[in-house]
Parts: C-alpha cells; structure tokens; sequence
C-alpha cells in the first residue's frame, strides 16, 4: 500500500506533491518572519490600510525590520501608500519574487504591483476586458500565492492589511496559524462600532489573539478655532472593548494630512510624529509590542 511520502513523489498529476511543495514554501518563508499581525474591522473605509503603513513605519522607524502583506486582494492600497508605483518591475527569481520596497525600506507585496497599470482592477475571470488573470480563481490561493512566493527573507514584523468584511480572516487563520494576533479598527461611529462588534466575535470564535481595538478618527481639531470636537457618533469605544473583553488601545485623531501623503508615499508618521495623530499611533504601537513581549516569553 502506498503512504502518503510516496504519494507526494508519486507520478501522474502528484497533486499532493504539489500541495507538499506548497505547504513547506509557506512554511519557509514564515520562518523567517517573528512576529505577524493582521490589522482589519470588518467595517470598510475606517483607516485601516492607513495605520498598517503608519504602524509599520513606526516600527521600521525603532530599528525592526517590517514588511506588509496587502491581503485586500480587491482594493489593494499599500503599494500607492507606500510610495511603490505600479510602473516598479518586480525583481523576480527562480525561488519566488522580491517584495517592493516601500518607503523606510518596508517590503511589501499587493495585488497592485502585479496588474498591468495602475489603473487596472483585478479581474477573478476571464473576460472580454480581463486584464489580470491570476493562475486560480480562488483568492485564498492567491492569498498563499502571495505569501509563499515572495522573498520575504528575514522580518521582524509582518503586518497584513485586511479587506473589510467580517469573514475575512478564515484564510489567513489558515495560512498563517503561528499569527500572533489582530488589531481591530473602528471609528466612533455606531455602524462602524456594530460591524467591528462582529468581527471582534468572528475572531474570538476562531480562536485568533486579539490584540485590542483602536478607535481611528476619534476627534478633530478645527484648524481655525483649534477646538478639539467630536467627528461621529457612537457608543464609548473604549467602553465597548471593555464589553467585549479586549484591549483598548487608543484613540487616533483625525489629521487631514494622512490622507494627503498617500501621492508621495511619504509616511504620515514618519513626518509629523510629535503631531497628536502621530503620538497617537506610537503609544497603540507601543501597546501591540506589550502584547507580543507578554506572549512570546
Ligand atoms: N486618522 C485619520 N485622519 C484623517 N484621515 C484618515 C485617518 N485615517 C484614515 N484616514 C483616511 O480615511 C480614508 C480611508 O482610510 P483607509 O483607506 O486607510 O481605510 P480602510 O479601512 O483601509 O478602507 P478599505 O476598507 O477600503 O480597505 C483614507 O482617505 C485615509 O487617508
Ligand atoms: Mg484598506
């Protein structure tokens, strides 16, 4: 009878030979990494993808070495934060693909590094406009594709910015179990706070560390008056992590200049750290190494 050793060198298709191949490539590139967070909502549009490039260009800023896993397959947005154009050709070898190298040397791989323009979505079929096919369909392959295929080398720090939607961390729980944990994102909002109430429960019935929740636009300064005031709505945040039992791990003002960097790729936070944002985001960044510090002894 044939054991499975023989099946992954077994002849024909040698599907499980592939899949062998593919876990122990994963495997070896995750190695070299130490510590890998996923920062996600379950709500769209709360800045997540903003405080991964600026949580990771914190700690590229402490000396760590950093890199950022776009796993927002769809709307990718870290290349262009990061300042890696799209016109940037991927350095690529016979044992996987560089990642792109961001601003304070931050590696990073998206989605939209690899499409043929920048303004080219991402197509799952082949269609009359199709304009990037990847080799499958499913995005938890790409995922892994993704992963596995990109040169990481040595990290300290893997960030993965999530897309919205609740359901979304099932593949890199997956692909990624050794995760040491997720940040979750709301605004002050109540719809913002009802749909990360959800993903808070998704991951926690998934058994995924949950670092703690950051609240993100929490107030805004008037330019004028220099008034600070409320932008949302909704319940205390901080009350709400206490509800669910999670850290809370600050609040981040609204500052319009985030925004306004994303067309150099200038970071944020490199730029304007003794601003109130900028302080904001080292003290919940200080709080994400508490965690890993306690977890990892
Ligand atoms: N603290 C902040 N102050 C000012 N603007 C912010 C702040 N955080 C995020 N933004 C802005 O809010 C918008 C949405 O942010 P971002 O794209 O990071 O959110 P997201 O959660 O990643 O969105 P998506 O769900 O589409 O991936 C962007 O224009 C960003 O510049
Ligand atoms: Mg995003």
């Amino acid at each position: 009878m044939k054991t499975y050793e023989d099946l992954a060198t077994d002849g024909g298709s040698n599907i499980i030979g592939q899949v062998v191949t593919q876990r122990e490539k994963l495997r070896g590139r995750l190695d070299q990494i130490k510590h890998k967070i996923a920062l996600l909502s379950g709500k769209g549009g709360v800045g997540k993808s903003s405080l991964t490039a600026n949580v990771a260009a914190c700690l590229a800023l402490q000396g760590h070495k950093v890199g950022i896993l776009d796993a927002d397959l769809n709307g990718p947005s870290i290349a262009k934060l990061l300042g890696v154009p799209n016109e940037e050709k991927l350095k690529v070898e016979a044992d996987g693909v560089h990642p792109g190298e961001g601003a304070l040397g931050i590696r990073i791989m998206s989605m939209d590094m690899l499409l043929p323009t920048a303004d080219a979505p991402v197509m799952w079929t082949e269609g009359k406009e199709a304009t990037a096919v990847w080799v499958s369909t499913m995005e938890c392959t790409a995922l892994r594709e993704l992963l596995a295929d990109t040169i990481w080398g040595e990290l300290d720090y893997l960030l993965i910015d999530m897309p919205p939607g609740s359901d979304r961390m099932d593949n890199i729980r997956d692909l990624v179990p050794e995760l040491a944990g997720v940040v979750e994102i709301t605004i002050p909002s109540n719809m913002s706070q009802h749909i990360v109430t959800k993903s808070i429960t998704k991951n926690s019935n998934l058994g995924v560390p949950i670092i703690g929740l950051v609240e993100n636009m929490a107030t805004y300064v008037c330019p004028h008056c220099n008034e600070e005031g409320d932008l949302f709505q909704g319940e205390d945040t901080k009350a709400l992590a206490e509800k669910k039992g999670i850290k809370f791990l600050g609040s981040i003002p609204f500052d319009t200049r985030i925004s306004g960097n994303t067309r150099s790729g200038k970071m944020f936070f490199a730029e304007h750290q003794e601003s109130p944002t900028g302080k904001a985001i080292s003290g919940v960044v200080d709080k994400i190494l508490e965690f890993i510090e306690s977890n990892s002894k």
